[in-house]
Formats: structure tokens, sequence, C-alpha cells
């Protein structure tokens, strides 16, 4: 039997688009998939040898299908291809509302809506458009009323396909998922969709449910992992303070198979474009139906980690400010700006709060990364009192205390014994990630603060 679906189109080239269709169209060399975004030169990069983004496995699938099922274009190359699709999927950008009702909270579905009305205006026939960004609950009404504009015998099917894919591990978590999740309110588009997935996802791992359940599970899915990131945040502190270890208590408790070992790793705190958004996301939604007490739950996971990195910044602060609380003359060498390792992703990286936090307070900074650009660091934290390294080393050069803040495995390997001679006397180093060599550091004479351990591991 023919497919029903032979033609994709995606809205939106970025860290899910790009991947996802990367995937799908390696899978399926038969299928013909086009990614249209309005940032040309996003688009220019996808075309290139020098990808937009940074994911681990990601060149090798894009050079596999790019210019046999797989075209990058413009929005205005895009319209006749959004006319020929059978399905198109919108996955464009949710940030969190800066201005207007919601602002702070509420997901900003500008864009959503904005890729809602070119589909209206360019889809012939029948269309199944797909929600793969991450929306608020009953966004799919919203955009229900946009497509109802189309003209005449123009006729869609919406769906919900959630992506849960995670920066550092996106092709992994395309090529091997837990689960897929297809949620809508006909059988048939839930179907010629799951078809696609099944090609290379076992079919029990390809779950449907209601639009609105899928609409949610998603939101409840970030929530829920980073409350777990809260959760054992909130222990390190209480860890530090009672002389307890937190990857001690993390890995008992992590042993009852109803809690499990996953995402009970202390830090400087979570980042990336989705957890806070999307939790603040869900506090909206709670509050805009009256459940007070809902949102003030959730609230609190954001809260915390913003304690967290408060914390941390100013754990670093406390051993080498002046008695007035200057950093002044100050130099801290900060290990990694990217949110977490593998990415080039600094959206919402705990980073920038920790910089600014030291800034404010006078401090120069020496910041080094393995893949995020200067231009990135510039972007959040500027340049005055910041000076980006090309190596660890360099970072280090005269640094009065150190920041660990992404776990790149290259840290973790990092020669202590010959570094300790380039650090100023009495230097810290705060391991905001816990991946250093503890016991090479303390053997260089180095002092050593890490996240949930108490007093005892500082010299
Ligand atoms: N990044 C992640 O790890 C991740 C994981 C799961 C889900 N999500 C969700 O997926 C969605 C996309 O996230 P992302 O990280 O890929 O965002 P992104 O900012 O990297 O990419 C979005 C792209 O959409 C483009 N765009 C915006 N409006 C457009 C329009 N009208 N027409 C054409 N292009 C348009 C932008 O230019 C941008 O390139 C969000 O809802 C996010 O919450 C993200």
């Amino acid at each position: 039997m023919k497919p029903l679906v032979n033609k994709i189109v995606c809205i939106g080239a970025g860290y899910v688009g790009g991947p996802t269709m990367a995937v799908i169209a390696d899978r399926c060399p038969d299928i013909d998939v086009t990614v249209l975004d309005l940032n040309e030169a996003r688009i220019a990069a996808w075309n290139s040898e020098e990808l937009p983004i940074y994911e681990p496995g990601l060149a090798a699938v894009v050079s596999r299908a790019r210019g046999r099922n797989l075209r990058f274009v413009g929005q205005t190359e895009g319209a006749a291809h959004v006319a020929a699709a059978d399905a198109v999927f919108i996955s464009v950008n949710t940030p969190t509302k800066t201005d207007g009702e919601g602002a702070g909270k509420a997901s900003d579905l500008r864009y959503v809506e904005s890729c809602a009305r070119f589909i209206a205006a360019h889809a012939t026939g029948h269309t199944i458009v797909i929600e793969k960004s991450t929306m608020p609950v009953r966004a799919a009404d919203r955009i229900k009323s946009i497509l109802a504009s189309a003209g005449p015998g123009v006729t869609f099917d919406i769906l919900s396909n959630p992506e849960f894919l995670a920066e550092g591990t996106a092709i992994r978590d395309l090529e091997a998922p837990d689960r897929v999740l297809i949620g809508g309110e006909r059988p048939e588009p839930i179907q010629a969709l799951a078809e696609i997935y099944r090609r290379w996802v076992p079919a029990e791992r390809v779950l449907s449910t209601g639009l609105w359940s899928a609409e949610l599970s998603k939101l409840v899915a970030n929530a829920f992992l980073a409350q777990r990131v809260s959760s054992i945040n909130s222990i390190s502190a209480l860890c530090e303070v009672t002389g307890a270890d937190v990857e001690e208590v993390a890995s008992v408790v992590g042993t009852d198979s109803r809690i499990g070992p996953k995402f009970l790793r202390a830090s400087v705190g979570f980042g990336g474009s989705c957890f806070q958004k999307d939790l603040l996301s869900l506090i909206y939604i709670s509050e805009s139906y009256g459940l007070t007490e809902v949102a003030a739950y959730w609230q609190q996971v954001v809260d915390l980690n913003q304690w967290q990195k408060h914390r941390f910044a100013d754990q670093i602060a406390a051993p080498i400010a002046t008695a007035e609380g200057s950093l002044r003359d100050r130099r801290i060498a900060i290990l990694g700006f990217a949110f977490k390792k593998d990415t080039n992703d600094v959206r919402e990286t705990p980073a920038i709060d920790v910089c600014r936090r030291l800034l404010a307070r006078g401090a120069t900074l020496a910041v080094h990364d393995y893949k995020v650009t200067p231009d990135s660091i510039a972007s959040e934290i500027g340049t005055q009192g910041v000076e980006v390294a090309t190596s660890p080393e360099a970072a280090l050069a005269g640094a009065d205390g150190v920041a660990v803040l992404t776990e790149w495995s290259a840290y973790a390997k990092l020669d202590w014994a010959r570094l300790a001679g380039i650090l100023k006397a009495g230097a810290i180093i705060h391991d905001g990630r816990n991946i250093v060599d503890a016991t090479a550091i303390r053997r260089s004479g180095l002092g050593l603060r890490s996240i949930g351990k108490g007093e005892r591991h500082v010299r």
C-alpha cells in the first residue's frame, strides 16, 4: 500500500527541526523532507559543511540524506513545498513571553501562529499539521482557528508529536527513543505518522493519546526532570552543612527501583532552553485555571534552581572577596559555558547567572568552552571584564579561583599537578558538576569545593 505521507515539510531548522528531520530522511529514503526557516543564515549553514548546531553524529546523518531526500530552504522557496506537502511539522521556538498578558511565564505562540498562517496561505488539498514544538495544553485550538482561514477545499488534521530529545544526545535519542508520542483526534492521521516512526522505532514505543494529553505530557515530562534536579540540589546544600556526600546519598536513594538512579546528579543548576520555559508555562496554565497550589509547587522548582546558581557564585566569591565584598582585581577562570556537555547551546545556561553575579562584584572572568563561540559568550554576558580563553590553561593562568560549570569530559582529565603552578597560590577549584579529579587536586595542594560535599573536602 502506498504510504499516506510521501512529502514532509518542517518549519523551523533549529536544534529540534534540523536533527529530527535529518533522522527521518535518513531512515526513510523514499520520503521527501524539506526543512524551511526564515533565518537565511541558518539555512545557508545547514547547506554547508559548518552546520549551525553541534551534536555528536549529526554531520554524518545530514551528509547521508542531504541532496538525496533532505533539503534546507528559505521561506520563499518553502511555500511551494508546503503546497505539495502531505504533512507539515511546526518546530519553531516557543519562548517565554516577554510582554503582554502572561509576560514572564506564558509561552509566546507568535512564531507558531505565524507558521499556521503560512500553512493556511499555501497548503492545498488535505494536510496533516503536526505540533513538534512544545506547546501549552490546548494550543491546537489556536492553530485550528488560524487554519480555518484557508481557502475552500483545503482541509487539515492536527497532531501533537512533541519531541523528547536531549541536546548533546539528540541523534542517539532520535534513533532509539524511549518513546514517540502522537496525540490526535482521528485514528487515520495518527496511524499515518506512526507508520513513519515504526520504520525504526519498535511499535510498542510509539504511543498515541488524545491531543490535549500529548501537549500536556511534554510539559509534565520536562517539569518532572527539572524537579529531580532541584530535589537533589536542595539536598546538596544540606549535605554541605552536615558533612554528608550528595553522591553517596544519591546513589543510595537511586537504588530504590521506585526512584531509579537517573537524573540525580547534583550540580550548579539546570539550564537549556526548555526546563525553565516549560516549568513557567505549566505554572501559568495552572494559575490560569485557578490552581494556585499547583502553580506554587512547580514555582519552587524554578526558585530552588535560581538559588543554587547564586549560592554557587557566592561560594566562589567568599574566600577571595575584599572585606567590602568586592572582587575587583580578582581573576576567576570559568571552565565551560554551554548548559551541558556536547552542545554549543548557551540558552539559559547556569553560566550566565554565575558569571553575571561575579561580574557585578567587579571580578574579571577568563571563560573557556570547547564548542561555544566568543560571540555567544559576549551575547549573554557582554565583553566588559570578560576574556575568552582558547584553552583551559589560558583560562587558569593567574586565576584566584576556578569554577567548573560544564561537564565537558576533558575537564575531568585536566592535569592538576601541572596546572597548580599556573594558578594563584591558595586558589580553590569550585566544581559545579562534580567531575574533576578530586584526589589529584588535593595532592597538588589546591583547594576543592564540590557541590554537595561537606567542609572536609576543602583544604
Ligand atoms: N532544544 C531542545 O532540546 C528541545 C527539545 C525538545 C523540544 N524542544 C522544543 O522544540 C521547539 C523548537 O526548539 P529549538 O531548540 O529547535 O528552537 P530554535 O530556536 O533552535 O529553532 C527554532 C527555529 O524556528 C525558526 N522560526 C521561527 N519562526 C519561524 C517562522 N514563522 N517560519 C520559519 N521559521 C521560523 C527560527 O528562525 C529558528 O531557526 C521549542 O518549542 C522547544 O521547546 C526543544
